[in-house]
C-alpha cells in the first residue's frame, strides 16, 4: 500500500496527461516519500505557470524574449546558420583515464546524449539516429531533459525518443532533468531504457565490474539523494555518476564518485564569439563546468552541450554534441 497523499494525487489527476498513470507502481518502485516530494514540486510548476498566465508573463514575456533573439539573429544574418548549427551535432570522442579501472573496461565506450527537448526540433530523432548510426559503443547514457516545457503533456516527447531508440543500442540508462516529470520513469522500461533515480547498477565485463549510478534532477527539483548509493560506492573500484546538472558536483565528490556526466547548460546555446556562454542556468558552479571536461577533487567530470535546444531551435557559437567517452586505465 502506497502512502501518497490523496489530496496531492487528486491535484495531479486534474491534468489529463497524468490521469492514467499508475502512481501505486511509481511509489512501490521509488518510495512514496520521493514520489510525493517530486509530485508536489511538479504541481508547484503548474501553479507558477498558472500565475504567470494570469499576469500575462507567459503570454507576453516568453514570446517577446524568443522574438527578440530571433530578430537579432535575423538582422545579423545569422538565423540560418544558427538553425543549421542546432541540427548538426558534433561527435566528440575523448579518452578518460582512471588509475583503478578494472582491466576489462580499458577501452570501454560510453555514448552520452543529453537535453533532447524533443518538442523544439521535430526532426531531432532522425538527426540523432543518423549521427550515431556508425558509432561503436558498449553502453548509452542519457542525462535528462526529454521534454521541451517543464509542464504539460509528455507523450509526444516520448514518441520522439522511441523514434531514435533503436539507434541507442541495446543497453541504455537514463536520468531525469528539470524539464522531465517523474511519470516518465514508468515509461522507460517499455522502451528498453533503464531509468536511474538515486540508484545504481553494476556494468559487468569479463567478470569485472564498475558502478553506474544516476540521481534525480539536482537543478530545480533537488530530489537527488546520494544516501542509497553509499553501500555500492564502498564496493566500487570505479564509480560513474549520471546527474542532469553539474550543480551536484560537490555532493558527488563527497560521495566518492570518480567520473560525473551531466548536461543541462546546453553550453550556453546562444554564446558570444569564442563560445562564451551568456546564460548557463547553474548556481554555485564554476564556469569551467558549463561545458566540456572538468575536474574537482578526485573526480573528473564532463558537461555535454546537449544534442537539442531549448526555447528556440537555434544555437550560436555553440555546437550541439554527442559524446563518446572511452575509458582508459592509466
Ligand atoms: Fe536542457
Amino acid at each position: 500500500m502506497h502512502e501518497l497523499p490523496e489530496e496531492l494525487l487528486a491535484r495531479v489527476r486534474q491534468h489529463s496527461h497524468y490521469r492514467e498513470v499508475d502512481y501505486d507502481q511509481l511509489a512501490r518502485r521509488f518510495g512514496a516519500a520521493l514520489v510525493a516530494k517530486r509530485l508536489a514540486l511538479q504541481m508547484k510548476v503548474y501553479d507558477k505557470v498558472a500565475a504567470h498566465e494570469r499576469h500575462g508573463v507567459k503570454r507576453w514575456v516568453r514570446p517577446m524574449f524568443r522574438r527578440g533573439i530571433l530578430t537579432s539573429l535575423y538582422c545579423s544574418g545569422q538565423l540560418g546558420r544558427a538553425r543549421r548549427m542546432a541540427r548538426d551535432p558534433l561527435i566528440v570522442e575523448r579518452e578518460v583515464f582512471f588509475d583503478r579501472l578494472p582491466h576489462a573496461f580499458d577501452g570501454y565506450r560510453i555514448l552520452h546524449l543529453s537535453d533532447f527537448h524533443f518538442d523544439y526540433t521535430e526532426e531531432l530523432p532522425e538527426i540523432v539516429a543518423a549521427a550515431i548510426r556508425d558509432l561503436s559503443f558498449d553502453v548509452c547514457v542519457l542525462t535528462g531533459d526529454f521534454r521541451g516545457e517543464t509542464y504539460g503533456p509528455y507523450e509526444e516527447s516520448l514518441r520522439s525518443l522511441e523514434r531514435c531508440r533503436e539507434a541507442l543500442g541495446p543497453e541504455v540508462y537514463a536520468v531525469l532533468g528539470n524539464h522531465d516529470n517523474i511519470e516518465i520513469m514508468l515509461r522507460f522500461p517499455d522502451m528498453g531504457i533503464h531509468g536511474l533515480l538515486n540508484e545504481g547498477v553494476w556494468l559487468e565485463k569479463d567478470g569485472e565490474r564498475i558502478l553506474l549510478a544516476g540521481v534525480d534532477d539536482p537543478h530545480y527539483y533537488k530530489t537527488h539523494d546520494f544516501a542509497p548509493l553509499r553501500e555500492p560506492l564502498r564496493a566500487a573500484e570505479v564509480a560513474i555518476l549520471l546527474a542532469h546538472s553539474p550543480e551536484a558536483h560537490r555532493q558527488a565528490v563527497e560521495a566518492g564518485f570518480d567520473f560525473m556526466l551531466s548536461g543541462h547548460t546546453h553550453g550556453g546555446q546562444i554564446c558570444l564569439p569564442g563560445g562564451r556562454a551568456v546564460i548557463a542556468h547553474v548556481k554555485d558552479t564554476p564556469r569551467e563546468m558549463v561545458k566540456g571536461p572538468w575536474r574537482t577533487g578526485q573526480m573528473q567530470g564532463y558537461t555535454s552541450t546537449g544534442v537539442g535546444t531549448s526555447t528556440l531551435d537555434c544555437r550560436l557559437n555553440c555546437r550541439a554534441e554527442i559524446t563518446l567517452h572511452v575509458l582508459r586505465k592509466r
